[in-house]
């Protein structure tokens, strides 16, 4: 209809102006002037609007950051940092797919995957990255040198190279650390176990971070008067074997936040159960995983603050080089009842009542 009645117009219009023999008279012209040029400038309305919003769609989708979330491998401690991250970001009111973009990429433990991921993110302009577990953020920090990286769990960033200094960064690096209370974690050991003499550490040799964390718990233990026996793998390969090993010499095991031992916590505790020797880890996913206790830090709650650091450098609050490195002071009692049980461990009724009330026990 509107077609019809436009091209009536442009018709009139076309006599108006180069027909000088036309019959209609001059208010008619006028009348039909005036039609076609409200119905121009609504044409021409509707035109404008679609146009604008055309444009502002296109503008809110660049405008959208990216942010690339670099994680070594899959276990469910660094899975939990990442839930953490999205739900730290949310909170502080950047909703995943509509306020932020999150390119997650996952190397499944591979240094060329890391390598090409960070790449990706640099080409792709990231507006922030977040390296979960020392060698990702590594992988990053050797891409980008102004592209904002979060540390998504480092336990030490200094020995990683990664920052100059944990409260004043430097660089374009700053993050969160897991590194875990170990002198409570020594002490909760010491509890369940009063006459705990030979303290066995496993740990993957190739993980700076655990490397970092098995030498701080041997040197308090032995303090402490135990006597240490630090057992090293190579890969998840090797567990079975040298667990069988370590548990014919040791009262119990301590587990450092090793990337190797996480993914495979099963297959070490099939080894001590044997023996029915206790794991302490120092986390609460590898307590759930057949630990038997920990002092340990919350994996989705590391998560939580490294995506409100993210959050905050995206709002341009914050900036890596002057934003100390965050460390989690404290950490949580967790028990499991029922690995202890099955140990026929008898966990002091101070330590249940502890983690009944601040803690977790899972039953
Ligand atoms: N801290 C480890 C690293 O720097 C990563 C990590 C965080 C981790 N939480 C963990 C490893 C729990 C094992 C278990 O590489």
């Amino acid at each position: 209809m509107d077609v019809f009645i436009f091209s009536e117009n442009f018709h009139d219009l076309w006599e108006l102006f180069f027909s000088k023999t036309n019959g209609i008279n001059g208010e008619d012209k006028m009348k039909k002037m005036i039609g076609f040029i409200v119905l121009l400038l609504a044409f021409l309305g509707v035109a404008f609007y679609f146009g604008e919003r055309e444009i502002s769609q296109s503008r809110q989708k660049t405008d959208t950051p990216t942010v690339g979330v670099l994680q070594l491998m899959s276990h469910p401690a660094l899975d939990a940092i990442y839930d953490g991250i999205k739900d730290g970001l949310k909170d502080a009111g950047y909703e995943v797919g509509q306020d932020v973009k999150i390119d997650f990429q996952n190397a499944q433990g591979d240094q060329s995957n890391l390598k090409s991921m960070s790449e990706k993110f640099v080409n792709e302009k990231a507006a922030v990255t977040v390296g979960i577990a020392t060698p990702a953020a590594q992988a990053l920090a050797n891409a980008t040198m102004d592209i904002p990286i979060v540390l998504g769990a480092i336990t030490d960033p200094v020995g990683a190279k990664l920052v100059a200094n944990n409260r004043r960064p430097g660089g374009n690096i700053t993050g969160v650390s897991d590194q875990a209370p170990l002198g409570a974690q020594l002490d909760l050991m010491q509890e369940i176990l009063p006459k705990m003499k030979n303290l066995g550490i496993i740990y993957t040799s190739s993980d700076d971070s655990a490397a970092t964390q098995a030498k701080m718990m041997a040197t308090l233990a032995q303090k402490a008067g135990l006597t240490v026996k630090k057992y090293s793998v190579n890969s998840t390969n090797d567990i079975t074997q040298v667990a069988a090993q370590m548990v014919q010499n040791v009262d119990a095991v301590f587990v450092p936040t090793d990337n190797t031992i996480a993914s495979s916590m099963e297959t070490l505790v099939a080894a001590t159960n044997a023996q029915n020797i206790p794991v302490f880890p120092t986390v609460d996913t590898m307590v759930k995983q057949g630990g038997v206790a920990t002092s340990g830090i919350n994996q989705f709650k590391l998560g939580q603050e490294t995506g409100k650091m993210v959050a905050a450098i995206l709002q341009g609050k914050s900036e890596p080089a002057t934003t100390p490195i965050h460390f989690e002071k404290t950490g949580q009692l967790i028990i499991n009842k029922q690995q202890a049980d099955k140990l026929g461990l008898k966990i002091p009724a101070p330590v249940m009542q502890k983690a009944q009330e601040k803690g977790k026990i899972i039953k």
